[in-house]
């Protein structure tokens, strides 16, 4: 079977089976193609809580897919690959989250949504990529604590200055691994490029951008924009897309180097083996009702303050 066959195969298992497909713009082009919703984690978090459809698969992470669920507990969910974590989202457990309340319990508790069902049921609000600065914004409270990304973080500090937030020192593997000597060298190469980047890059990488935002913000201010050399600093896929999208401007990644290495575990025979309901690779997210309860506050709390 080629790439087409199993992709139309795909469409008709999606609608025999009152599937909805949620898929994050880090997924491979083929899977991007027969999503029912595209976009960042704000997005597919939202489009989620008002679909009517019976099931949702996610090609995605473990936290997106929770997130679906959290949100809509009555649909059953599944997530493509089982493999696929965020490796930042388990980067701080609940005991030391505890600890860090305890210590100083006056600030209000910001998780990115990047992170573990189990940890948001700690937290007071959630925030994404292209939520965070104005959710901290809309916070009434002056004293936050900010977990996991340092980097993401710093980004909102910078743009919040009125407010006190602290930071814990965690972040992602993929972005963080994003240089400043290699935006400057590919830069040399394409003198009238704009650089957009991703909060998750360091500071020293976010420096040196034209445009700061999320998956979806970096997409459309590349195809909203009259320039037509574009840097990208975030996964690759990313430039990708965008080439695919807009034949008439160009798109370098940093580096090839820039994979979530989660994100591409999922592949066009996961989605459908999942659709066909063998759950091999695939698996349903099953969560109890007490844990939904207890981490759907924060989430309801983001899409309150980011609405
Ligand atoms: P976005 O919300 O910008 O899609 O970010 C999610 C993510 O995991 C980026 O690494
Ligand atoms: Fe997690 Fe980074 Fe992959 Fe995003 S790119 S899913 S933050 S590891």
């Amino acid at each position: 079977m080629n790439i087409h066959q199993l992709q139309q195969e795909i469409l008709e298992l999606k609608k025999k089976t009152d599937t909805v497909i949620l898929a994050h713009s880090y997924q491979a082009r083929e899977i991007v193609e027969i999503a029912d919703y595209t976009g960042d984690s704000y997005k597919l978090s939202v489009v989620a809580s008002e679909t009517n459809a019976k099931n949702v698969l996610m090609c995605g992470v473990r936290f997106m897919a929770e997130t679906v669920k959290i949100l809509s507990p009555k649909k059953r969910v599944f997530l493509a690959n089982s493999g696929a974590g965020c490796p930042m989202a388990e980067q701080l457990d609940t005991e030391l989250l505890s600890q860090l309340k305890q210590a100083e319990p006056d600030r209000t508790v910001c998780a990115y949504i990047n992170t573990t069902a189990e940890l948001k049921t700690l937290c007071d609000v959630c925030v994404t990529s292209s939520s965070a600065v104005k959710i901290i914004k809309n916070i009434d409270s002056d004293k936050i604590l900010f977990i996991p990304d340092c980097n993401l973080g710093d980004w909102v500090k910078k743009n919040v200055p009125q407010k006190d937030i602290k930071l814990v020192h965690g972040g992602c593997p993929t972005h963080a691994g994003i240089t400043a000597k290699e935006v400057r060298k590919i830069r040399e190469l394409h003198p009238n490029a704009l650089f957009l980047v991703h909060p998750e890059c360091t500071p020293e990488v976010v420096a040196l951008a034209d445009y700061v935002g999320s998956t979806s913000g970096i997409m459309d201010f590349a195809k909203n924009s009259d320039k037509r050399e574009f840097i990208i600093g975030t996964e690759t896929s990313i430039s990708e897309h965008l080439q695919y999208d807009c034949p008439d401007k160009r798109f370098f990644p940093v580096t090839k180097d820039v994979v979530c290495r989660n994100m591409k575990l999922t592949t066009l025979p996961d989605v459908y083996n999942a659709l066909n309901g063998d759950m091999s690779v695939a698996c349903e997210i099953v969560m109890s009702d007490e844990l939904i309860a207890g981490a759907r506050k924060c989430i309801d709390e983001m899409i309150r303050l980011g609405g």
